[in-house]
């Protein structure tokens, strides 16, 4: 699967040649400033919750591409209610298969409130299937145990974890995370945005390594293969 981190949570995938845009958050993003948000080619685009540093560019980019918005009900209905009608709504535990493969949506442990106050529904996560990958994106989510239940049920085969601690997960959660789905090759996301959740790197790394695991930090921009 083809990665491109694009700053703070949001990445570019390329899942069977569709480009699935996840929690984009870039024009007001300082350390994303080499990223042009009228470049990314979208044809979907996954929202975790109602936060805007993880919807910030959705309307903008959903206007030019025609991508459609996969997220909760609440969320969908308040993007169509915004002048973006192509949306997949979904809510916990549901899957559906998608033109270039499957998503179940899963729970996350956060808040979901929209930029104007209106209720963004309850924040999620994703598992992302395809041939035989299984790519889980966290969302702004605590340490939480359904992720060993995760673990169980999908082979998941690589993983984008909050690691940035304030407002979700820290490092040391994270790892625990990482036991609980099995997973072994971990993308870090929302950290070093902001003050609160600036990260030391090295450390992050070593405490991965220590349980076996590796941590990718993805610089802004970088297209990697996983
Ligand atoms: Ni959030
Ligand atoms: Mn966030």
């Amino acid at each position: 699967m083809k990665l491109t981190y694009l700053g703070h949570a949001s990445f570019l995938a390329e899942v069977t040649g569709k480009n699935l845009l996840f929690d984009p958050f870039i024009s007001p993003n300082e350390l994303a400033r080499s990223i042009h948000t009228d470049k990314i080619n979208a044809d979907y685009i996954l929202i975790s919750h109602g936060h805007e540093d993880h919807l910030a560019d959705a309307a903008s980019i959903a206007k030019r591409t025609g991508a459609t918005i996969i997220s909760n009900f609440e969320i969908v209905t308040w993007f169509s209610k915004n002048g973006i009608p192509k949306g997949h709504p979904m809510n916990y535990g549901g899957t559906w298969s998608f033109d270039f493969g499957k998503v179940k949506m899963v729970n996350a442990v956060h808040s979901s409130t929209l930029p104007d106050g209106s209720s963004g529904g309850n924040p999620c996560g994703f598992i992302i299937r395809h041939h035989k990958d299984n790519f889980y994106f966290s969302g702004d989510t605590a340490l939480h145990f359904d992720m060993k239940l995760m673990g169980e049920h999908d082979k998941i085969t690589l993983a984008a974890l909050c690691i940035g601690d304030n407002f979700t997960m820290g490092v040391d959660d994270a790892v625990i995370a990482s036991d609980f789905i099995g997973c072994s090759k971990i993308i870090g996301m929302h950290y070093d945005t902001f003050g609160y959740i600036k990260i030391d790197h090295t450390a992050a790394k070593s405490a991965f390594r220590k349980a076996g695991k590796e941590l990718f930090l993805m610089n802004i921009g970088e297209t990697a293969e996983f």
